[in-house]
């Protein structure tokens, strides 16, 4: 089992992925208002990333013998000055996540739990991917203008597809191991 504070630690980040999904579905739809559909579809896949960041947790603790506590979610923004302020946002919470998980990979060294740390480790590396695609809008966005520019982007962005990272299912496996 994990301990108390781990528990309640991991169950924090659980629910700051279902804000950071929150977050980009609130996004999307501000992009979609604006007929922006291919930054909207970047949203989308974004926020179903994030709802995948958030299944590993919500796994994780079941797999430790713990329980996942569903906490309320804040209300996210609904509106951002222009796509650039929006992916400049983006970008800010990315960096702030990549803190709360080099926090919590503190914490499992400290308490030396090891399997903590190892489970980790892969949201180590993902934060380094969240960090460069967000950032590489932001700069594209500094580099067009209004008009012809921006909606070259809108097709780019609107290209993105999604996929399950390897290993992850939206209802985990370990729960459908334990529904055989
Ligand atoms: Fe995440
Ligand atoms: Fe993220």
């Amino acid at each position: 089992m994990l301990s108390a504070k781990m528990e309640q630690a991991l169950n924090e980040q659980t629910n700051a992925e279902l804000y950071s999904s929150y977050l980009y579905l609130s996004m999307a739809s501000y992009f979609k208002k604006i007929n922006l559909n291919g930054f909207a579809r970047w949203m989308e896949v974004q926020a179903l990333e994030e709802l995948t960041h958030a299944m590993k947790f919500f796994d994780y603790i079941g797999e430790r013998g713990d329980q996942a506590v569903m906490k309320p979610i804040s209300g996210p923004p609904t509106t951002w000055d222009s796509p650039l302020a929006a992916f400049e946002e983006v970008f800010k919470h990315e960096q702030k996540v990549t803190s709360l998980i080099n926090n919590l990979v503190n914490m499992a060294i400290e308490e030396r739990d090891h399997a903590t740390n190892n489970f980790l480790q892969w949201f180590v590396s993902e934060q380094i991917e969240e960090e460069t695609s967000a950032d590489d809008v932001v700069q594209k966005l500094r580099l067009v203008q209004d008009g012809g520019g921006l909606f070259m982007l809108d097709q780019e962005l609107g290209r993105r597809g999604f996929t399950l990272p390897p290993g992850t299912t939206i209802i985990g496996a370990g729960a459908a191991a334990r529904s055989c």
